[in-house]
């Protein structure tokens, strides 16, 4: 039987539930096959709720064992019950207890929302809607109760017991010698998606934290027995981050102690439960062997984000799932701030806004598109978004650009002692920031209610008589389904003229926009913008530092690119404008590849990138970045339409070569700066390791008689995993000799580790070559593949579908419709990495007509599967709308 679509769930229906849960006292007696839960929960009734009216408790897939209010087993009469509802006919008038006992098999929970076992542990996921997986409840986040949480479980298979808030109380349970017990207490109100609780054999290190107020918070790190030692970067980020918190947002942790436990199957990052953080193990565990600085970075943001979820998602929460930007968009906005405090502002913002235009741009211009603030949903897992967070933080960066940073923390301040336990809307939110600054935030909302990236274009004359720069501004944003014509929208464009020196020009006056220092406050379809008072043409530098989410169209000849390339004042033009021109060299190579002829590489490139390697001033991370060609996918995305995958990559390819051939003596001298030491995790040696793998990558790119040598020889002597993995890839990706090799030391080495080797099955994934698809046929069959961890489907099979787009988008369908088998495979037993994986697809209607057609075929078929999740219905369909 083919699923129907479930009903769409709307913004504008949006209305509180006729009753409140205060209070939450759950008793849990764990065991694999069959867990007894037995929740009383004290139930009000709201004033505005007639007496006798309904109760409707959410469920999923549960087992009723016994019912009672107040003590008294209720008739069958007076309520209904499916494994998805409780109905209580006419519930009590007045307060009551109501006491549910329900049965549910955490072995068999494949799909890993509620409670499931990871490697033996017992642990839980409830965002967005999992509890209901736990007990029937009003399972949505704008019902806040104080917890109470007893678990129960065999002393030799759960000798630790978590649970959200403070520990109360544990022990041996009487008559009962192999049990035990403990209780939990969290004091703070919380939505049922912040309940969790975790039981198993696990070892830990604790370290402490005294926050500015004095209270002592004892911290620990959960995980595996023998992996402790990988834990100390995330102790250290973590009591980073919470003095962070307390120094920039003046945000304080409010419990005893505060636990983070690491699982190896997870859905997604992490997740902030109250209290008890739980981790995918990829964002904690750590070291010089087994991880990359990459990881290291990550491991830093995803701690920052989940901890700083203690203020800005749990204390105050969201009143419905629509409004899951107000934790998510500022909850990445914070820990963006953070790293960028952490390392380098310039490097940080260059990553931001590489994955923002990598991830949210494509959602954003096609049949996925929706609103950071979504108006209707069928699936809300499906809304977990790089529009919601990234662009989201984006949003909440363009607020703070103009309300300025005082008005900012004035507005932060605001929110948080307004709204302090209660769940609220982005209204609420906007709300702080125009009272503080005076501003009229209604045209701003916007940002949060229209999809699609803006096109800003701007064609611009100087006139040396009147010294006056004029600027032609318009923007726009092209149809998507859902919304035809879209309104103009606030954007900040910080900007500066850039004088034949190098340094920025002053100018007179300004007419025609809004000029707050240096930022342009654009409001209108079309604007003609005049700056007077300006001595010479200027090398215009526009969108400084990305202040807003738009695509700028503004058309600049190579030598202005190359010129600011090296002069911008502003470090992220600088990248961006060495970017655009490797761009604009790259798409003339492409339309060559596409007509077969001979592919030559621009010298204004060549010098460029030259200029770049030798320049010592700079930062070494940022000379990395700056030395990174545009990926395939970013070539695709610009091209838009009919896009040839097979071209991109032959373009590219030759750029790399023409650039490793070029400069090779220069990158000779590069690569003899790879220093040695002790291993140091932190930002600077990573840049330099970043900027030497680089010079690698460009070497073994090179007709260097010597590169395969050089790069097998780095890989030998590689002493931690950047390197090694950095020379892996290239012996693998550039198919060179030694690379089989590689892979079989690499995998003995790592056998026993399986995030490392999680890297061993990207690797094989992402090459771009045409025996890919079988290898990675073979690899779905290995003895380590395993179907039922997300992390290693995602190492395989997503990375191939995303991270290798002439492979995956191979002329004769094969790579479509592997993944396609993937998806079907998955669905049954975990919808949401399987919906996740389907998206994918969601850019197929800009491959040209032969590889469009294959696309869309595979997504045919996934449609007309008999009983597809609610999740991946709800893609496909959008996606073939
Ligand atoms: N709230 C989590 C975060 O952003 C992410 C999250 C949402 C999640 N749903 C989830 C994590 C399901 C795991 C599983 O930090
Ligand atoms: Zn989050």
């Amino acid at each position: 039987m083919r699923s129907d679509t479930a009903p769409a769930i709307r913004l504008e229906d949006y209305s509180p539930a006729p009753y409140t849960i205060e209070a939450v006292a759950l008793d849990m007696q764990l065991a694999p096959k069959a867990t007894q839960v037995h929740a009383r929960l004290t139930i009000r009734r709201l004033t505005d709720t007639l007496p006798g009216t309904p109760l409707v408790l959410d469920g999923g897939g549960l087992e009723l064992t016994s019912l009672s209010v107040n003590g008294v087993a209720i008739p069958v009469e007076s309520y209904t019950v499916t494994p998805d509802k409780l109905e209580l006919l006419s519930p009590p008038s007045e307060p009551f207890e109501l006491e549910i006992g329900t049965r549910i098999d955490p072995d068999a929970n494949t799909q890993l929302e509620g409670l499931y076992r990871s490697s033996g542990t017992y642990c839980t996921q409830c965002e967005a809607e999992g509890f209901r997986r736990i007990t029937y409840f009003l399972d949505r986040p704008d019902v806040l109760a104080v917890y109470t949480t007893r678990i129960e479980a065999r002393k030799s298979e759960a000798p630790i017991l978590l649970g959200n808030g403070n520990p109360v109380e544990s022990g041996p349970v009487p008559d009962k010698p192999e049990r035990h017990f403990a209780i939990w207490h969290d004091p703070h109100p919380k939505p049922s998606y912040l309940f969790a609780m975790v039981a198993g054999d696990l070892a830990h290190v604790a370290d402490s934290f005294t926050t500015r107020s004095g209270r002592n918070v004892d911290l620990k790190i959960y995980v595996e027995h023998g992996r402790e030692d990988k834990c100390d970067w995330a102790m250290d980020s973590l009591k980073r981050s919470m003095r962070w918190d307390e120094e920039v947002f003046g945000c304080e942790y409010d419990l005893d102690v505060f636990n983070i436990v690491a699982v190896s199957d997870f859905n997604m990052g992490a997740m902030e439960n109250k209290g008890l953080n739980i981790f995918n193990d990829k964002y904690v565990l750590a070291d010089q062997d087994t991880a990359t600085d990459q990881d290291y970075a990550n491991i830093e943001a995803v701690i920052a984000h989940e901890y700083f979820h203690n203020w800005t998602g749990n204390r105050i929460t969201c009143r419905d799932w629509f409004q899951l930007c107000l934790k998510e968009g500022l909850t990445v906005f914070r820990d963006q701030e953070f790293s960028s405090d952490m390392r380098s502002r310039a490097v940080k913002r260059i990553s931001d806004v590489r994955l923002l235009k990598s991830h949210q741009f494509p959602e954003d211009a096609g049949p996925l598109a929706h609103p950071v603030r979504p108006r209707k949903y069928t699936e809300i897992n499906n809304f977990y978004t790089a529009t919601v967070y990234e662009k989201g933080a984006e949003v909440v960066r363009m607020l703070k650009t103009l309300v300025g940073a005082d008005g900012f923390k004035a507005g932060t301040d605001l929110y948080f002692q307004r709204h302090d336990g209660e769940a609220t809307t982005i209204e609420a939110f906007l709300a702080c920031f125009a009272e503080v600054s005076g501003q009229d935030l209604s045209h701003f909302a916007l940002w949060y209610e229209q999809a699609g990236t803006p096109l800003v274009e701007v064609e611009s004359s100087y006139d040396a008589t009147a010294q006056s720069l004029t600027l032609q501004i318009s923007q726009e944003i092209a149809p998507l389904p859902g919304q035809a014509d879209s309104k103009p929208a606030v954007i900040p464009i910080r900007f500066g003229l850039i004088g034949s020196d190098g340094a920025d020009m002053s100018f007179d006056k300004v007419e025609g926009a809004e000029v707050r220092q240096d930022c342009l406050i654009l409001s209108q379809r079309r604007q003609t913008v005049r700056f007077s008072g300006v001595s010479e043409r200027p090398a215009l530098s526009l969108l400084r530092g990305f202040s807003a989410p738009v695509k700028l169209h503004a058309p600049e000849k190579d030598q202005d690119l190359a010129f600011r390339a090296a002069h911008d004042s502003d470090p992220f033009n600088r990248w961006q404008a060495s970017q655009t021109l490797a761009t604009q060299s790259l798409l003339r190579l492409v339309r060559a590849a596409e007509a077969g002829e001979e592919l030559v590489a621009d010298s204004v490139v060549l010098d460029v990138f030259g200029s770049i390697l030798s320049d010592g001033s700079l930062d070494p991370a940022f000379r990395a970045l700056s030395l990174q060609l545009p990926g395939e996918a970013d070539l695709a995305r610009e091209i838009g339409k009919n896009v040839d995958p097979t071209a991109v990559l032959k373009a590219r390819d030759a750029l790399r070569a023409a650039l490793g051939s070029t400069h090779m003596d220069l990158l000779r001298a590069a690569l003899s700066q790879r220093e040695s030491g002790p291993f140091d995790p932190g930002a600077e040696a990573a840049g330099k390791r970043a900027l030497a793998n680089q010079a690698l990558a460009y070497f073994a790119a090179s007709d260097a008689s010597d590169a395969a040598l050089i790069v097998n020889d780095l890989f030998d002597r590689a002493d931690n995993m950047t390197d090694r993995l950095a020379a892996l890839t290239l012996l693998v990706h550039g198919d060179l000799p030694g690379a089989q090799a590689a892979l079989e030391a690499f995998r003995n080495r790592h056998e026993t580790s399986s995030l490392a080797l999680d890297k061993w099955f990207m690797v094989q994934a992402t090459a771009p070559l045409s025996s890919t698809l079988e290898t990675v046929r073979d690899l779905a069959g290995h003895r380590l593949f395993d179907e039922n961890n997300p992390n290693r489907v995602r190492s395989l099979v997503h990375a191939f579908a995303t991270g290798n787009p002439s492979q995956f988008g191979r002329p004769d369908g094969a790579g479509f419709s592997f993944v396609a088998d993937h998806v079907l495979a998955l669905d049954a037993r975990n919808p949401q990495v399987a919906a996740r994986l389907l998206t994918c697809f969601r850019s197929w209607r800009a491959y040209e007509a032969q590889r469009s057609s294959h696309a869309e075929a595979a997504l045919q078929r996934i449609s007309e599967a008999e009983n597809l999740s609610r999740d991946s219905r709800d893609i496909v369909d959008r996606c073939l709308q």
